[in-house]
């Protein structure tokens, strides 16, 4: 935990953003992977660890704000617990924590929130994204938990986004120090991209040294060499040289902080020319977008940059035809590049999405784009000093929107498919950094950019033999 006095003012800091209510937050429990006590690994909700710190099973927290209090809900572990858990401290001491001065049984929270509902006050939740605290909400509240998500409070999940989004120092700090286990296990995942290697030994290995730093993965590592597929987790295939393979993966902080980066590596170190195209086109779009990172722009704005450089890339080599601008603008570069070029990272890989991306990623001046491919862009709005978001251009070959795309004349005039054709079997090549906005630019965080050029890559497999 961050020092007590870091939740006292962070709880204070979105008090003051009220006028009334009881501000409501469930902490999360075990969730059964198989049966009742074989529970999938214990992770906290964010907004709870953020505002109450408290890591641990069956919590929920109260800020109040109009009696000023904070209060935590959770029981005192029995003697059976003991035997099975071990010791733990009292509720009441985990709260002083957190400078949390009141705490009490957990039977209370209904009864606080009842008797404010009885005298019509508000009682502001965010939406709840698990089954558990579905139930539990109902119970506490009487709302359906089918009307939960609408009776959630856009008021809280607008204040949170706003404390959120800008990191304090101390978690500026914090994410720097776990960049060297995200360079740990990107560099010893390369080191492993060799001819006869399963995909699943070098995820396994890059998972392995997040839990031996005591943390865990920040999402399931996406690992492949058939990286077209944005997310794939299937990790069966037996790498041959001249396969790229596409690693995506982040470390979990103990304190649940993200980092999250994405390399794209030739099997035994060696990129071919075709490769090497493509993937400088990457890298290019990359560079240029965290040179463009800054106070003030639009995160869109570097999107439809960094689209641009994939355009002007794609066209130089003869994969697309046209003008850049007009291609861009009719989105035929979403061909190749189907995502967006980033999303904002802090306590959740995806910072703040259980609460709502259009509030974390947009606001009243940046709305969310509705064409394919920019739709799925996570973040629009307006850079602010303090933001953390990724920076991940790719460039895919996906046969099934390959075959969409040509068979149904999208973007025909912008789009040499005979060309494409040829590179169907390729693969797809992302490049994602964790960058800061600073108050004049930005930066990559960590104190070595995992290795990135076309050289470094090559050189960095190059550094085992293989099996
Ligand atoms: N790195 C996984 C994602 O951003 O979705
Ligand atoms: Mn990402």
């Amino acid at each position: 935990m961050f020092s007590k006095e870091t939740y006292l003012k962070r709880r204070n800091a979105l008090r003051a953003k009220f006028n009334d209510g009881l501000i409501v937050f469930l902490g999360n429990s075990d969730v059964p992977m198989n049966y009742p006590d074989n529970t999938y690994h214990f992770r906290q909700d964010s907004n709870f660890l953020y505002f109450f710190g408290v890591d641990l099973q069956g919590f929920a927290g109260i800020i109040d704000v109009e009696s000023g209090k904070d209060i935590i809900f959770a029981n005192d572990i029995d003697i059976e617990d003991v035997i099975w858990m071990g010791p733990q401290p009292s509720v009441k001491d985990l709260a002083a924590l957190a400078a949390v001065e009141h705490s009490f049984p957990f039977s209370e929270l209904g009864k606080l929130i009842k008797d404010a509902q009885s005298k019509g006050r508000k009682i502001h939740f965010t939406p709840p994204y698990r089954a558990e605290n579905k139930i539990l909400l109902e119970q506490l509240t009487g709302i359906h938990t089918s009307k939960l998500k609408e009776s959630s409070s856009v008021e809280l999940i607008k204040a949170i986004v706003s404390l959120r989004s800008i990191k304090e120092p101390q978690e500026i700090a914090h994410l720097e120090e776990i960049m060297d286990i995200a360079y740990e296990m990107h560099t010893n995942g390369m080191q492993m991209a060799h001819e006869g290697v399963y995909e699943r030994e070098i995820a396994g290995l890059m998972e392995g040294i997040a839990l031996s730093h005591g943390g865990m993965v920040s999402f399931p590592v996406i690992l492949s060499k058939r990286g077209e597929t944005l997310h794939n987790h299937y990790h069966g295939n037996l790498l041959k040289n001249g396969d790229l393979v596409i690693m995506d993966a982040g470390f979990e902080s103990p304190l649940h902080y993200a980092t999250d980066h994405t390399r794209t590596v030739p099997v035994g170190g060696k990129f071919s020319q075709k490769q090497k195209d493509i993937y400088q086109i990457v890298l290019d779009a990359n560079n240029m977008a965290t040179t463009l990172i800054k106070p003030g722009v639009t995160y869109r704005s570097i999107h439809d940059s960094a689209t641009r450089i994939i355009a002007k890339g794609l066209i130089d080599l003869g994969l697309m035809k046209g003008n850049v601008e007009d291609a861009v603008n009719a989105g035929a570069h979403a061909l190749f590049m189907p995502h967006g070029l980033g999303h904002m990272m802090g306590l959740d890989v995806h910072d703040m999405e259980d609460i709502g991306q259009i509030y974390v990623g947009y606001d009243d001046e940046i709305r969310p784009a509705t064409q394919f491919g920019t739709a799925y862009l996570r973040m629009g709005r307006r850079l602010q000093p303090g933001f953390v978001i990724t920076n991940e251009p790719g460039i895919y070959f996906i046969p099934a929107l390959i075959d969409k795309w040509q068979n149904e004349k999208i973007n025909n005039q912008f789009i040499n498919f005979d060309k494409v054709r040829e590179f169907i079997g390729f693969g797809g090549i992302r490049l994602e950094d964790d960058i800061l906005v600073t108050e004049t630019g930005s930066r990559n965080l960590g104190a070595k950019r995992i290795p990135i050029t076309i050289q470094d890559v090559e050189a960095e497999v190059q550094k085992n033999t293989g099996i």
